[in-house]
């Protein structure tokens, strides 16, 4: 096996509140191989943009990553200092966000941004770093890219502006790119380019893709595994077919239900009843039995980790024995 260009292990992210301690993530463990997209998926508060957040090194004070590891390429890079992170991003590990202008200086041209960013991290002179923002900007599709480079990012449109942001993300040649929820303030009818482009270029880029985002469509035409999140844990994880076409955690079941277009039909989407746990509210063993259709005895009491199953990994009982622990169940 080659190694992992990403590897998490047992990774714990925690905000001190007056309340209390919240865990946003609470051991969440995965790897992305090199060239290939896991998409991140789970409705809004799953804890998806915590867990890329702390990936990147950009968790908020007093937020903090409380255990676990993170690797890039046998690097731990969970313990750096903020200046040797600050290389690491923008250098080996390109970002994209909802917003465009997260990453792009409204004051600046996108040439200016290009170039710096290609200056900073290559060891190219002004001049070829300006030929290499030109290619990245025909590459990525946007149109007379000699006059586009002057231009400042509100000359552009959303779609446009995403365009700008994917070749600044691929700008040093990363070997991994964290894209959350890119599409998500775009047009419906840009979306699908948008998403296109990023796996397009990735592969040809031969970057590793970590895809967070709530749309399971957007998975099914993308990745090649998914991870299934949950109130801050990973209840699914597997190739990203086997996972569509025979999802095993009832959550992830229920999210199947509501992607358009598998289930052929537009108007009547499944909804899973209920809605995320509040962090101060997770319930106890499976967060997800108060909204569990397959709930059992076990679930409301023990928390089921992940094991195999068929191609996936699942963290539900209804796959594995369950512990009978004496007074603990009726
Ligand atoms: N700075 C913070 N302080 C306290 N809780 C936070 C903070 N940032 C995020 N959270 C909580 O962490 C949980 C996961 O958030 P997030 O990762 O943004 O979810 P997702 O991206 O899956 O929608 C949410 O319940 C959110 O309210
Ligand atoms: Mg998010």
């Amino acid at each position: 096996m080659t190694e992992p260009v990403l590897s998490v292990r047992d990774l714990k992210v925690e905000f001190p509140t007056r309340r209390g301690i919240l865990t946003a993530v609470d051991g969440v463990s995965f790897d992305i191989a090199p060239g290939e997209i896991l998409g991140v998926v789970g409705e809004s508060g799953a804890g998806k943009s915590i867990t890329g957040t702390a990936i990147i090194g950009l968790i908020e004070p007093p937020g903090r990553i409380a255990a676990g590891e993170v690797m890039l390429r046998g690097l731990r890079i969970d313990a750096l200092s903020g200046e040797a992170m600050r290389k690491i991003r923008g250098k080996r590990i390109g970002m994209v966000f909802q917003d465009p202008l997260t990453s792009l200086n409204p004051l600046y041209r996108i040439g200016e941004q290009l170039i710096e960013t290609i200056t900073t991290h290559l060891n190219l002179s002004g001049a070829q770093a300006r030929t290499r923002a030109l290619e990245l900007l025909a590459e990525v599709g946007i149109p007379a890219p000699e006059t586009r480079i002057d231009n400042y990012p509100h000359q552009f449109s959303g779609g446009m502006r995403q365009r700008v942001v994917l070749a600044l993300a691929l700008a040093a040649e990363p070997e991994l790119v964290i894209a959350d929820e890119p599409t998500t303030a775009l047009d419906v009818s840009v979306q699908a380019q948008i998403i296109a482009l990023l796996k397009r270029l990735c592969r040809q880029h031969g970057a590793a893709v970590m895809l967070i985002t709530h749309d399971m469509g957007v998975i099914a035409e993308t990745a090649d595994r998914v991870a299934v999140m949950y109130a801050g844990r990973i209840v699914e994880v597997g190739p990203v077919r086997d996972v569509i076409t025979a999802p095993l955690h009832p959550y992830t079941k229920g999210l199947m239900g509501s992607i358009p277009s598998l289930t052929g039909e537009t108007d009547r989407l499944t909804q899973i009843p209920g809605s995320m746990p509040r962090l101060t509210a997770i319930p106890s063993g499976c967060a997800f039995h108060p909204r569990c259709p397959r709930a059992f005895v076990p679930c409301p009491t023990f928390r089921p980790e992940l094991q195999n199953e068929a191609k996936s990994q699942v963290a539900c009982w209804l796959y594995q024995p369950f512990p009978v622990t004496a007074g603990a169940l009726p």
